[in-house]
């Protein structure tokens, strides 16, 4: 099995997660840990592994590969260095702020033959990824719309909610629309401090953009929509986390919550709707999934996007970040 030798610049709250994840995965050799104050980090790493500044991961010959878990605004600078320098990129997201920036990383990436790879971490939840291919086979016939939940308490940072947690979900949405077929709307909650701590992200099908094909026979191939509408409730004052969302066909909702034991469950309304509003009937059926393991299948992704074995998600992840450019 190929090995990468790894460097990663930021050792925060994510940092050290993803360093467990790293060093269990036998196609990566973690070599060195950067951040601005080394000597803060060096007792906190595991024995063998180096802490430095980032530029000695940067300028280093031997690391092929650089994780950046920097704080969203300063992924740019280390990650361009990076490329530069002939390494891939793992990022953590979104992959920057600004879709210029975005634009620049991928252009030195196509140039110099490298990866750039991007964690979001909801596009490898096994139950999310179940969820997408359930919809594609029909499981509740035509989407008419969904709505999405991430909530909890807290932690706060110099980002917009929209930023830090909405982002997760519109790398989700891009699995099933793409999200330039799409248009958003904004309501903000409650803010503090010029930071968006509570707010709804709306969306439907963009003006202009191709309209769910009324055609589309129910023994399709395919039920994923060409466009979709809904919304995305984010919040940092919430006392209860959520994770969940809710896709709504004619024939039935599925639903994902990461909370739950079976975290996805798919309610038939088995009925007729000529007929009644009623249902006659209620089945639901459940999924069990592990869904607090994900991180591992983010770290195998990145090394089958490195070994040519997983598409990129390059592109998705710089339409995230034009999106986000509305929300920042
Ligand atoms: N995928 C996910 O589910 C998920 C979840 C949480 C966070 N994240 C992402 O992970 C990233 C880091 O978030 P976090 O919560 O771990 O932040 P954090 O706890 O504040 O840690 C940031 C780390 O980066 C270092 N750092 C800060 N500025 C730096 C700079 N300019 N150059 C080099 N190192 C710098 C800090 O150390 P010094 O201050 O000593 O330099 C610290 O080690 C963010 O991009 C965030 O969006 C992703």
């Amino acid at each position: 099995m190929k090995q990468y030798k790894v460097g990663m610049i930021g050792y925060g709250y994510w940092g050290k997660i993803l360093l467990r994840y790293f060093r269990k995965h036998p196609g990566f050799n973690v070599k060195s840990i950067a951040t601005r104050h080394p000597d803060r980090i060096k007792s906190d790493i595991p024995a063998g592994t180096i802490a430095c500044l980032p530029d000695e991961i940067i300028n280093d010959e031997e690391i092929d590969a650089v994780i950046i878990a920097t704080p969203i605004g300063t992924h740019f600078e280390p990650a361009k260095k990076a490329l530069d320098n002939g390494k891939h990129l793992f990022m953590e997201k979104p992959l920057t702020l600004n879709p210029e920036e975005a634009e620049q990383l991928a252009r030195i990436a196509r140039k110099n033959g490298l990866h750039i790879f991007t964690d979001y971490i909801f596009t490898f939840s096994p139950a999310i990824l179940k969820m997408i291919s359930l919809i594609e086979e029909g499981a509740v016939g035509k989407v008419t719309g969904s709505s999405f939940h991430v909530r909890q308490l807290g932690h706060f940072s110099k980002n917009n909610v929209y930023v830090d947690l909405g982002c997760h979900i519109l790398s989700v949405l891009d699995l099933i629309t793409p999200l330039n077929k799409l248009e958003f709307t904004r309501s903000d909650i409650l803010s503090h401090d010029g930071f968006v701590e509570t707010g709804v992200i709306g969306f439907r099908p963009a003006v202009g953009a191709s309209s769910p094909d009324e055609s589309r026979s129910k023994k399709s191939s395919t039920y994923k929509p060409d466009g979709i509408t809904g919304i995305i409730c984010l919040s940092f004052n919430h006392p209860i986390k959520e994770r969940n969302m809710a896709i709504y066909g004619d024939l039935g909702t599925i639903v994902y919550d990461m909370m739950q034991e079976k975290p996805l469950q798919i309610l038939h309304y088995g009925f007729d709707r000529e007929k009644t509003r009623d249902p006659i009937e209620k089945k639901i059926t459940y999924f069990d999934f592990d869904e607090f393991n994900t991180v591992k299948e983010v770290v195998d992704g990145f090394y089958r996007d490195l070994t040519g074995k997983f598409p990129s998600n390059l592109d998705m992840s710089m339409r995230v970040t034009e999106i986000l450019q509305k929300f920042r």
